[in-house]
């Protein structure tokens, strides 16, 4: 079934605002049905095209008939570097610091490891509870590696309060996973400087959606994922920044040939490569990383303030949208009001938010949920226009008011959700 409201119907002011959108001609770079608004770039980002034809090539050809020679003539080895250095031009980090490869997961683990190894005598971690389950997983499982480490989890807003001068490092996502609430990085990371601490930022939600300035922000260690709004695709490779400033001081904790200076002198003892290439660990995930490097030209000459502000601008109309119904239908907004502390999704809250979303899918209008209730709806100026946000408002309104949602099909709860 598609999106039942077709956008010819969008009123008068909302095709002006796309009329005026100077981003409107990047959507042809994806691969994407007309009859599909897609709001969940916030998970997994829509095929580029040009990422489509990468891999092709890369199969055929560097792999296919160039077989191991692409290490070197196709350059495979460096990808790491390359694309971790295009992942910095987005955050605001100069060459040299970012590496692109593992999981977020990974990356997240191997760089607290490391800085809680160069932090010797202080034994505190701190986070807060909302952070994303996997990055508190990787924490205390640090922390049993170590036992003179202690995890210290507290509210959000508690955060500044638990960090003193026995903290190692305060681990926190930029936005979170939830709400959306976005913190102010700057602010954030220079409050912990004065206890001492080090930062570790989870970008996973910020990197491609709103502009980030991590050297001018002084920040000192950061990952993210690459699948989301930067649309490397399913299970892409994520990053690990590390200021330059901390390479020396910050030995890799997790060694790998691949962060040797000289991988294949095969030597006995690790000997860390210059810059953040000494953080990578294992072969290059060649496959993954070419998709992200063809993926990430979509944002060639884009820029982060002016995408930013049609994320504004669309999050904003959606929610004077669904304001004008929702409330009625028990619908709560659960993300900042104030656009400038929140980040690129709008998290509604309802108690059957789970088959509302599915009802949704089923119209073509593509979000996501996350437990317990909560429907998030993620706004990416590349490949969206205004007349988008309209339908997904309508179809929200049209699946509440005829009560869509409440059947079985929509009800039964996939693994994956
Ligand atoms: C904030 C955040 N951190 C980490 C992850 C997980 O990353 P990975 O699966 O690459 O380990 C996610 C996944 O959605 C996330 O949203």
């Amino acid at each position: 079934v598609s999106v039942q409201s077709s956008p010819a119907t969008a009123p008068r002011r909302v095709l002006a605002l796309d009329a005026a959108d100077p981003h409107a001609h990047r959507r042809s770079a994806f691969q994407l049905d007309d009859d599909v608004v897609y709001m969940d770039g916030n998970s997994l980002g829509p095929l580029p095209l040009g990422a489509r034809a990468r891999i092709r090539q890369v199969v055929d050809n560097e792999w296919g008939c160039d077989l191991i020679r692409s290490w070197n003539t196709n350059d495979w080895i460096n990808l790491p570097r390359r694309v971790g250095d295009r992942i910095g031009e987005l955050i605001g980090a100069a060459p040299g610091q970012v590496v692109a490869g593992d999981s977020t997961s990974v990356c997240l683990f191997k760089l607290a490891a490391a800085a809680v190894q160069a932090q010797r005598g202080r034994s505190r971690l701190v986070t807060d509870t909302t952070n994303f389950p996997t990055d508190l997983y990787g924490l205390d499982g640090l922390a049993r590696l170590d036992p003179s480490i202690e995890v210290v989890r507290v509210p959000p807003e508690a955060v500044l309060d638990a960090v003193d001068r026995e903290t190692s490092l305060l681990v926190l996502s930029h936005i979170d996973y939830r709400s959306g609430a976005m913190r102010d990085l700057r602010t954030v990371t220079a409050a912990a400087h004065a206890c001492g601490a080090l930062t570790l930022w989870d970008l996973s939600h910020s990197v491609g959606a709103v502009p980030v300035a991590l050297d001018a922000d002084g920040a000192d260690l950061a990952v993210g994922c690459t699948y989301k709004y930067l649309n490397g695709g399913p299970g892409a490779p994520a990053f690990a920044y590390v200021a330059a400033r901390l390479h020396e001081s910050m030995p890799p904790a997790l060694r790998g040939w691949m962060g040797h200076r000289a991988p294949f002198a095969l030597d006995e003892a690790f000997s860390p490569a210059a810059g953040a290439r000494r953080y990578s660990c294992g072969t290059p995930e060649v496959l993954g990383l070419s998709v992200l490097d063809a993926a990430l030209d979509v944002f060639t000459g884009v820029d982060m303030g002016t995408l930013r502000d049609k994320t504004a601008r669309m999050s904003e109309l959606f929610i004077e949208l669904v304001e004008e119904h929702g409330h009625e239908h028990g619908l709560a907004l659960v993300s900042p009001r104030n656009p400038a502390q929140r980040g690129s999704h709008v998290a509604l809250e309802h108690p059957h938010a789970y088959p509302i979303m599915q009802a949704l899918i089923a119209r073509g209008v593509i979000g996501d949920f996350r437990a317990p209730n909560l429907m998030r709806f993620g706004f990416a100026p590349l490949y969206q226009s205004y007349a988008d946000v309209w339908r997904a408002a309508q179809s929200l309104r049209d699946v509440l008011m005829s009560r869509a949602w409440d059947d079985e099909s929509f009800k039964r709860i996939a693994f994956v959700t």
